[in-house]
């Protein structure tokens, strides 16, 4: 027997702007790439042209039977230097959202998704008293212009990652070379502190928490100014943190303390909590329990574990109470076999946490297309789509007609 999932429940995919577009030329992103030493194992370049390719992209969306699509607009194309707004950047922007609309999606609009332009990482980033206020300010040109005909607003993309990533203990070399590549772009830039959101220095994690949550609080006050019912939230980076049956739970607990709870209290003000899950992890009584050795693993090597985002999407709700949109969950494959198992089982244990209560708004899935991984580049595959690098021509995989039969029904 089919189980159904609620009406009106959201389908997506998503992306985000630095990742598919390409020549995000201006932003503090690209900056880091081409400095040296740099953390980036390649630069972003040309990423997926979606800045030329987007309609090419709503059409395959639509393809996919989806009804909402995810995106995030670039901070430094719109205010490519301070204080300077590009009116051509917002059409840009504002003809995404229209052709979104004639499409007859819903539009999930994230402000910040790490990147923010070149000027602003030079005066400090998130660690200058005056990022939240220009923040606001942008955000106050983008809502304007077609704050109208947005569905859903998200602040920022996941502002505990790098909380998170401290967590994990990424291994030292990582570390050093993203130090190293914030050393370098200070120099380059002739500055004292360059700073951008995703690679950052250990030491800068809790400051650079405080000006983003600072910059939430702004841009809230901005959008229920100019638009009172559009729906906001933040995108929170979960784990599904659990603990061995019997073991004390203090060690689980101490971590979702530190990565995650600001941001769930930050979320009381906010109409909805974003959530964004791709792993579990876990505790015993001594600390982390390694993973399975039989286990079925990812291209990052973490364990692929489809029960995962329910265990994340119950936990965010039983800490926040509000109502659950899932922003981001997937899987880095080359075996797109894994994905399309990895969907409906996922999914199915999604299902069970709504049937016993759960308010979820929409499912929406990373990644639309194979794009650019950040400091890992192109090799990362988490798309439902590939992209062939050298012609740009767009594949669905396998997975994305499993994904398209699931949002078509509207049930597993
Ligand atoms: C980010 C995405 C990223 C994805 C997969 C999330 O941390 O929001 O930008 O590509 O995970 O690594």
């Amino acid at each position: 027997m089919s189980r159904s999932f609620p009406a009106e429940f959201l389908w997506g995919a998503a992306a985000a702007g630095h990742q598919i577009e390409g020549n995000n030329s201006n932003s503090d992103t690209w900056f880091a790439e081409h400095v040296t030493p740099t953390v980036f194992k390649e630069p972003s370049g040309l990423a997926c042209d979606s800045y030329n390719r987007w309609e090419e992209d709503l059409d395959l969306i639509k393809a996919m039977n989806l009804n909402t699509y995810r995106f995030s607009v670039e901070w430094a194309r719109i205010e490519p230097t301070e204080g300077t707004f590009s009116e051509a950047e917002l059409d840009h922007y504002e003809a995404i959202i229209d052709g979104a609309k004639a499409r007859g999606f819903k539009t999930v609009v994230t402000l910040n998704h790490f990147t923010s332009p070149h000027w602003f990482a030079a005066k400090a980033g998130w660690l200058n008293p005056a990022a939240p206020e220009l923040f606001a300010r942008f955000t106050r040109k983008v809502i304007e212009r077609f704050g109208d005909r947005i569905d859903y607003v998200i602040t920022f993309n996941e502002p505990d990652l790098m909380a998170m990533l401290k967590h994990h203990n990424l291994p030292a070399f990582v570390q050093q070379l993203s130090d190293a590549t914030v050393e370098a772009c200070s120099k380059a830039a002739g500055v004292e502190r360059y700073r951008l959101a995703n690679v950052m220095r250990l030491d800068d994690i809790e400051d650079y928490a405080v000006g983003m949550e600072r910059g939430h609080i702004a841009a809230r006050q901005v959008i229920r100014e100019l638009r009172p019912n559009l729906p906001l939230g933040i995108s929170v980076a979960v784990t599904d943190d659990q603990v061995v049956p019997g073991a004390d739970p203090a060690l689980r607990d101490a971590k979702r303390a530190e990565v995650y709870e600001r941001w769930l209290r930050l979320a009381a003000d906010d109409d909805f909590c974003a959530v964004q899950n791709y792993e579990r992890e876990v505790y015993d009584g001594a600390g982390k329990v390694e993973i399975p050795a039989d286990a079925n693993r990812n291209f990052l090597n973490a364990e692929i574990y489809p029960p995962s985002l329910a265990g994340a999407v119950r936990y965010v709700h039983e800490f926040t109470g509000k109502p659950i949109l899932i922003t981001e969950h997937g899987l880095s494959t080359n075996d797109d076999s894994d994905r399309a198992k990895f969907i409906p089982a996922a999914l199915s244990h999604l299902l069970d946490a709504i049937e016993d209560g759960v308010p979820v708004i929409g499912y929406i899935h990373w990644s639309f297309l194979d794009n650019f991984e950040w400091i890992f580049g192109y090799e990362p595959k988490f798309g439902l789509v590939s992209v062939d690098r050298s012609t740009m021509e767009r594949t669905r995989k396998p997975s994305s007609f499993v994904y398209q039969e699931i949002a078509t029904n509207n049930a597993l």
